[in-house]
């Protein structure tokens, strides 16, 4: 016969032997290891989310709750557990420790250090699960987050706080946009503390961009949090958490955050596969039926807080993967639908050599344009629209049919204005120069330079510019409209740079 109350002695005997105190914690034995899939019982107080300890010191997380046992997800390496094991609860959910320490520093989702730097000063647990701020403590968009890519600053302006998608098939250039997103924001005057997670990514791939980051000046502002395609999916899984709970550190004392989550389908995936081992119920795709509640509790947590809670933001670029283009399929329809806008990229563009390759029609920024200042308002005003009319002009013209002179005039203009919006990788542009080149464009000034000339007359008029127009540099970083004076200074700027260039 099993003797439960001595079963229960040994067990508390357990729980002492490593740290936990039997009062307020619970102590119970495991009865199934599943792919690091714990079933346990005897945590009778057990809650989601809560962190659990076992005997060999390994650490786990609830994940199910049921009558008469839990499921908990390890964190680590799930080889050393075995049926018959003791765990224990801890009363706490689980956090990471964060402190300013963590800058320019790599991370797995637990807060390890993945660098050979020295060790993280510890710091303050934020929660990794969290309720996201309510619409009391929110204000609207107002300040922008500066891309540094053109076609982005002007078409599809994006706010901090703001949640903005990128969304296209395999290399198309999402990781670049956001990436050169965060190289950007060295050059603004409002810091921004940046964070790149990477989600089931090849370490090769996530080594390359802490790399760049590092080499363009970066690194000093950002933080990597990797789970790369080798790391078990539960970290792939918590990896867009703690991320958003480093984020939350620095949003409360009021700095601005930009955090990337390169990409959610990877995330989804890993939640698939976590859910399958628990056996939830497989719903659309595969993918277990709280997937959308999964991503939105994620990116809710993006805000722009008012000024009685230190008015600090965390701006959201998630990136979505798609097959084939179909941003019609389960994953990317959810989160089009939670974000505030997103930016398509497609693959014949990129292919066509139009990079970035942003489809114009299908992409959208919903609150960004409160945040545009009003110089590159007052230049990129008409500009979706010209390109949109350009683009459906342009496959009609292919057929080769007589066009009139205005149909003509507008053709030419749509090409050149799709050629100043190329940008290469690893340049973003401040926004006085990225007014520069659409006001040099769109008024007609550059209407005799050939479009093939176009890369480098843009970039020798910057240095141009740079070199003897400072005060028109200067007046358009103000923020204000353009005056006159300052548009006859652009118009001078020009032409004055075209008799040089050869
Ligand atoms: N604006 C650009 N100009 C020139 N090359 C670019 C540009 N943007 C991206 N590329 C190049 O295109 C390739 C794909 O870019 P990137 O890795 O950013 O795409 P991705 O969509 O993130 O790919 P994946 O699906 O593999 O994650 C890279 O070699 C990158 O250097
Ligand atoms: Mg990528």
């Amino acid at each position: 016969m099993i003797d439960n109350n001595k079963i229960i002695e040994t067990l508390e005997k357990k729980l002492m032997s490593f740290g936990g105190d039997s009062k307020t914690q619970n102590v119970g034995t495991v009865t199934k290891n599943t792919d690091g899939v714990i079933t346990a019982n005897g945590l009778s107080n057990a809650f989601m989310g809560e962190k659990i300890i076992f005997e060999n010191g390994s650490a786990g997380t609830v994940f199910n709750l049921d009558e008469d046992n839990v499921s908990i997800i390890l964190l680590d390496d799930a080889s050393g557990i075995k049926e018959g094991d003791a765990l224990r609860t801890t009363g706490e959910i689980l956090s990471i420790e964060v402190s300013e320490d963590l800058l320019g520093r790599v991370i797995d989702p637990l807060g390890n250090s993945l660098d050979n730097k020295p060790k993280i000063k510890i710091g303050k647990k934020m929660p990794l699960e969290k309720i996201a701020a309510g619409v009391i403590d929110r204000e609207p968009v107002s300040v922008p987050l500066k891309t540094g890519i053109k076609a982005i600053d002007c078409m599809f302006p994006i706010g901090r706080g703001q949640r903005e998608l990128i969304i296209g098939d395999r290399q198309t250039g999402k990781t670049a946009i956001v990436i050169d997103t965060i190289i950007n924001q060295k050059s603004d005057k409002r810091p921004v503390v940046c964070i790149y997670v990477a989600i089931g990514q090849k370490r090769s791939t996530i080594a390359q961009v802490i790399d760049r980051l590092n080499s363009e000046g970066a690194g000093s502002y950002s933080i990597v949090i990797s789970a790369s395609a080798s790391d078990p999916a539960t970290l792939q899984y918590l990896a867009p958490y703690s991320g958003c709970a480093i984020a939350e550190y620095f949003l409360e004392k009021g700095k601005d955050v930009l955090i990337t989550f390169d990409d959610l389908t990877k995330h989804a995936w890993a939640y698939r596969q976590i859910s399958l081992v628990l056996k939830r119920p497989a719903g659309r795709e595969a993918y277990p039926g709280d997937v959308f509640y999964l991503h939105s509790r994620l990116l809710e947590r993006s805000v722009k807080l008012n000024k009685e809670n230190k008015g600090g933001s965390i701006t959201a670029l998630p990136i979505i993967e798609t097959q084939a283009n179909d941003i019609s399929a389960y994953i990317p329809t959810n989160v089009i639908s939670i974000t505030d806008g997103q930016i398509y990229l497609q693959t014949d563009l990129f292919n066509a050599g139009i990079k970035p390759a942003i489809n114009i029609g299908q992409s959208v920024s919903r609150v960004g344009s409160a945040a545009q200042t009003a110089t590159i308002k007052s230049v990129s005003g008409k500009l979706k629209l010209e390109l949109a009319q350009y683009n459906s002009l342009a496959a009609f013209a292919q057929f080769g049919t007589e066009l009139d002179a205005a149909t003509q005039k507008q053709l030419d203009r749509g090409k050149r204005l799709t050629e100043i919006l190329k940008q290469p990788q690893f340049s973003p542009l401040t926004e006085n120069l990225e007014v520069i080149s659409i006001y040099a464009v769109t008024s007609g000034l550059m209407d005799d330079i050939p479009t093939d000339s176009f890369p480098r007359f843009e970039k020798e008029l910057h240095e141009f510019a740079k070199k003897h127009y400072q005060d028109l540099l200067e007046a358009l970083s103000s923020g204000e409209r353009p005056t006159e004076q300052t548009l006859k200074q652009i118009n001078k700027l020009v032409e004055v740079f075209k008799k040089r260039f050869v």
